[in-house]
């Protein structure tokens, strides 16, 4: 047993004999071949920077967790310690608290969604919700449909199951479905189909694109008739700043079995309980049920028990209404920001909700190098390589507007403005070709 105040081991620890991650030489042989393609999303790495106080980050997708009242944590904290101590400490079902999995299904039809509870089970986060899904489904070297670009946090699930990814280009109405049976036609003539479409359709990230109800309907009439199985990942739904609600493609397939859907608690309410869930098939279900065991037993009941007792005594819409008027006033700032400081041939999205703008430089600059030089001026973005596999994205960026205040978001974009003028400019006195005037 150590105590706060014993003193600190004598022998040597930590950083003087440990190995540095690249020193894997001894492992390299060892390494599963599964292991050796994992990369890092661009996104963790970042995140890292972000902590860096004098950083402007707009590179992480961190929600505001300063709104939640202190009084309702406080309230919620004291109603569990004094009647779900034990069973807050407990395991619980792999599957998810009872409870929880009943309040899933009411969030989801305030989204307009019918699920039954038996639909659903809990994930740590929405994260592990994709990574459920791609390891139920894909073999090594197996085709998965995506957008492109796609939530670089899914681009190391695709790396770890060997997911050979074919990206489908998105325009201003989401993914561009016709796309998608060409894609199917040209795979469907070498022999091969893919196992899965994951798919983000509302306040896409990185996109910051909304799919249209015409291909929306589109795409579940293709999902119907060519059997294809859609991933529909929506953490961003509900964080809508204007327009009203489109269905989603898990209410418009009607339980015909061919969408799986996914969620998550992290942008209305906390990142930090780390709790999300699935809706799919029974069949589906079993087996990232088996997967889950595997992989974690259960989800957090401390957190699990939290967001039963906030759900069932708050006013949680009211709370998304209070964040979604928060963001509103960072993405107008942003776009405001992007409109005074950004070259005239750069182009962006303007998103109604979610939290990314998505915005395409100059094709001479690489945003890899330019995020060098933004560092240098204290700011940071996710480089839209990041959202793909295949190398596409060299000249975007995925910019987050959630994060900070709306004075930093002006100033982030001032700098950022620098960089890419400076950077627009170079390449124009090498010849490279910096867009049009
Ligand atoms: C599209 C998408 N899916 C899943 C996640 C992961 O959500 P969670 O934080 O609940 O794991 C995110 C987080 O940013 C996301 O943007």
């Amino acid at each position: 047993m150590t105590f706060p105040d014993a003193p600190r081991a004598s022998t040597p620890t930590g950083a003087e004999s440990a190995l540095s991650p690249g020193d894997s030489a001894r492992y390299d042989e060892r390494f599963a071949s599964r292991a050796s393609g994992i990369v890092s999303s661009a996104m963790r790495d970042l995140m890292s920077l972000s902590e860096r106080p004098e950083i402007i980050s707009l590179a992480g997708g961190f929600p505001n967790t300063e709104s939640f009242q202190r009084a309702t944590f406080d309230e919620i904290t004291e109603i569990m310690a004094r009647d779900h101590l034990a069973s807050s400490l407990q395991y619980g079902p792999t599957e998810g608290l009872a409870e929880l999995r009943e309040l899933i299904v009411e969030v989801m039809a305030v989204e307009g969604l019918s699920a039954h509870v038996d639909d659903v089970m809990v994930t740590s986060g929405g994260q592990q919700a994709i990574d459920l899904s791609i390891r139920t489904f894909v073999d090594p070297g197996d085709v998965v449909l995506a957008e492109g670009p796609t939530y670089p946090g899914a681009v190391p699930c695709f790396t770890t199951y060997e997911a050979d990814v074919v990206h489908i280009p998105m325009d201003e109405d989401g993914l561009q479905v016709d796309l998608v049976e060409e894609a199917l036609d040209r795979l469907a003539a070498e022999g091969r189909a893919p196992k899965l479409l994951y798919t983000i359709p509302n306040f896409h990230n990185p996109g910051g694109v909304t799919m249209s109800l015409e291909r929306r309907r589109r795409l579940v009439d293709i999902a119907q008739r060519r059997e294809l199985l859609i991933i529909e990942d929506n953490p961003y739904g509900q964080i809508r700043f204007e327009g009203e609600p489109l269905p989603s493609l898990w209410e418009l397939d009607g339980g015909s079995g061919w969408v799986v859907y996914l969620s998550t608690f992290s942008k209305i309410l906390a990142p930090g309980v780390r709790v999300g869930w699935v809706a799919a098939p029974a069949p589906v279900l079993r087996k990232m049920n088996l997967g889950k065991q595997a992989a974690d037993l259960c989800s957090g009941t401390v957190t699990q028990r939290f967001i039963i007792e906030y759900l069932s005594r708050y006013d949680w819409q009211d709370h998304v209404a209070r964040l979604n008027d928060i963001y509103r006033g960072r993405r107008d700032a942003m776009l405001r920001a992007l409109d005074e400081e950004f070259p005239a041939d750069a182009r962006w999205t303007r998103p109604s909700g979610g939290l990314f703008v998505w915005a395409e430089l100059p094709e001479a600059v690489d945003t890899r190098d330019l995020l060098a030089q933004a560092i240098a001026r204290e700011v940071a973005f996710v480089p839209g390589a990041a959202a793909f596999l295949n190398g596409q994205g060299r000249n975007a960026m995925r910019l987050n507007f959630s994060g900070v205040p709306e004075a930093t978001i002006s100033e982030g974009v001032r700098r950022l403005g620098e960089a890419v003028h400076d950077a627009v400019e170079l390449h124009r006195a090498l010849g490279l070709g910096g867009g049009s005037e």
